[in-house]
């Protein structure tokens, strides 16, 4: 037996007893002639204390060890005399009487303790030592856990865990597939899922009613914080619904999450912004409710006095800043260098000062007078003390950057707080987007999704305007998850394959099952998928989702433990009927 108890469970009521403990070994102190040794496990950290009066072999073996050994103990548990009440086992130590070396270790690269000198790079290398820190055991274990709530939460509701394939035909998902060359079957690929979507669809089709998998989907797509090639989803699909019987299913998973997870009470009934309003007033389908500052528009009322530039801009709209009035230039300059910023790509801010006293100061002095300036205020909502905060140019290119400052002033203002959670709905979509580039339209969210009852009939006639009953959830700022209600009728599935530029043959080669399987009875049906990986790091509250991911890849697509993705062996090509180019 290796052990009696873990690292993390023995406190005062354990005094005298005679105890066997395995872990880690975290730390070592030498003093005078004690030596002392944290040692860890899963559970937590022990002290361990050996006396050169009592036993000095055992003493001088306990000296020679060094982290990250891994040992195994018995002795007697006491109470400390210098006590530390920060930790469970702070108030005992035990006496030790036998020393077993499981397993010696090399120094590792790395500190193993929260705040570690390892860069990304060398703990992504090794990632079972960086596994080994508290920080990441924790997100791992959250990880654990809200998996284990969903399960539960849609266990209830009757839905049904249903694995699907993962060697598949391409998924309209939007993003490149990762393709999979087939040995049995000559210069025939396999695609890996982007989701389950059409299978999901299929399992309606087959008479399931609620299906749910916590799956990996795989997008061949650049990365960024928030995504990675191969990501998980809790996806999901129910039959005989509409709208808002998704909505109400999965805000009580939403709910639920934040109750059991972080012991938040959220009663509300979420908010339903529709797209139009998300954008108008955030300038983004994701908005950060935690905080106001909403956008408004500006260009009527700035247009038409000698400021050239505001008179050739399409589009001119503001926020106004609570109590800000007082922003040094040095700030004011600071935001200027922001907005420019090519990401952002604003041409320039204009800011106007709404002092205490009552009278303006702003960047545009020389063309616009107090009157100007305080009918500004007044549709901005602007009280005294406020700022203003001005972009202008191309419209959507204005409310984009819009939307990035106004999250640069949330953060500066400290008014985006991680202990807090604002939930929403963004609802009416567009079905469709043009795409400049290839001269055609663009599924918003995919092909199945089905269009609003009211508009189908501008699919003939003006198909940018179609709405889509498609939603997403979106929390803090972050996209966590959408879906949409689908089309169940073959010709309406046909017609948008056409709408999207599928020739007739092209729709058939790649959907004709699909298209096939609703000749047989289609329930009404639709769903949605979260991030799983996003929800975690959003409760974790950590920036990346590599953070809750135990073996994540880095930004250039790299497992840098296993040196992946790497060349193969010609033999292996060879039989793949692949060649090097
Ligand atoms: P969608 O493409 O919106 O919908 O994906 C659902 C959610 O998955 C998360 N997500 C990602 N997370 C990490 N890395 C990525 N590369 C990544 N891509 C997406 C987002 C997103 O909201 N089949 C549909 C759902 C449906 O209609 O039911 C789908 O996959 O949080």
């Amino acid at each position: 037996m290796y052990r009696t108890n873990n690292c993390g469970e023995l406190n005062i009521n354990f005094v005298n007893k005679e105890v066997k403990l395995s872990g880690w070994v975290q730390k070592i102190r030498n003093l005078g002639g004690m030596t002392f040794i944290d040692l860890r496990d899963k559970y937590g950290i022990t002290q361990l204390v050996f006396d050169i009066e009592t036993n000095e072999n055992l003493c001088e073996k306990a000296r020679k060890l060094g982290r990250e050994y891994v040992i195994s103990v018995e002795g007697k548990v006491a109470e400390r005399s210098n006590k530390n009440k920060k930790i469970f086992t702070g108030e005992i130590e035990i006496i030790v009487n036998k020393l077993i070396i499981l397993n010696a270790s090399e120094t590792p690269p790395f500190t193993i303790e929260d705040k570690t000198d390892g860069g990304d790079e060398l703990r992504m290398k090794y990632r079972y030592l960086d596994l080994r820190r508290n920080v990441n055991q924790k997100n791992l274990i959250l990880r654990h856990k809200m998996a284990f709530e969903v399960r539960k939460y849609l266990n209830n509701l009757n839905f049904v865990d249903i694995e699907t394939p993962v060697l598949i035909k391409s998924t309209p998902e939007g993003a490149r597939d990762f393709v999979v060359p087939s040995r049995m079957n000559k210069g025939e690929f396999y695609a890996l899922p982007q989701s389950p979507q059409i299978f999901k669809q299929l399992l309606m089709i087959a008479g399931y009613d609620r299906y749910y998998q916590i799956v990996k989907c795989f997008r061949d797509e650049d990365l960024r914080a928030d995504r990675q090639l191969e990501f998980t989803q809790i996806d999901c699909e129910m039959s005989f619904v509409e709208q808002e019987d998704v909505l109400e299913a999965f805000e009580g998973m939403a709910k639920h999450l934040f109750k059991k997870i972080k012991n938040f009470d959220y009663k509300k009934k979420f908010l339903q912004l529709t797209y139009e309003d998300a954008i108008n007033f955030y300038g983004t389908d994701k908005p950060d409710l935690r905080f106001g500052m909403k956008i408004k528009n500006l260009t009527e009322i700035a247009k038409n006095k000698n400021f050239e530039v505001f008179n050739n801009s399409e589009f001119i709209a503001g926020i106004s800043v609570e109590k800000s009035a007082n922003y040094s230039r040095k700030n004011l300059d600071k935001l200027t260098k922001f907005v420019r910023k090519p990401q952002i790509g604003a041409k320039g801010l204009v800011y106007v000062k709404y002092n205490e006293d009552g009278s303006f100061k702003s960047s545009v002095d020389k063309f616009y007078d107090k009157k100007d300036l305080s009918n500004w205020a007044e549709n901005m909502n602007a009280k005294k003390g406020d700022l203003l905060l001005i972009l202008f140019g191309e419209k959507n290119h204005t409310l984009n950057a819009l939307s990035e400052l106004r999250l640069e002033m949330g953060e500066r203002m400290g008014l985006r707080d991680n202990n807090k959670f604002e939930p929403l709905w963004v609802v009416d979509f567009p079905l469709l987007e043009w795409k400049e580039e290839d001269k055609r339209y663009n599924a918003m969210h995919h092909p199945f999704t089905s269009p609003k009852k009211e508009d189908i009939h501008l699919l003939d006639t003006d198909a940018s305007k179609v709405r889509a009953n498609a939603y997403d959830l979106v929390i803090n700022g972050v996209e966590i998850g959408g879906g949409s209600i689908r089309i169940f009728d073959k010709n309406l599935q046909a017609k948008m394959f056409k709408l999207l530029g599928f020739t007739k043959e092209k729709a058939e080669n790649q959907f004709g099952f699909l298209m096939n399987a609703f000749k047989y009875g289609a329930p009404p049906h639709g769903g949605c998928a979260f991030g799983f990986d996003r929800w975690v790091a959003l409760f974790a509250d950590v920036k990346s989702i590599k953070d809750v991911i135990a073996f994540p890849k880095n930004n250039s697509g790299k497992d840098l433990m296993i040196n992946t993705p790497s060349e193969i062996e010609d033999e292996q090509l060879k039989e793949l009927f692949l060649q090097k180019i």
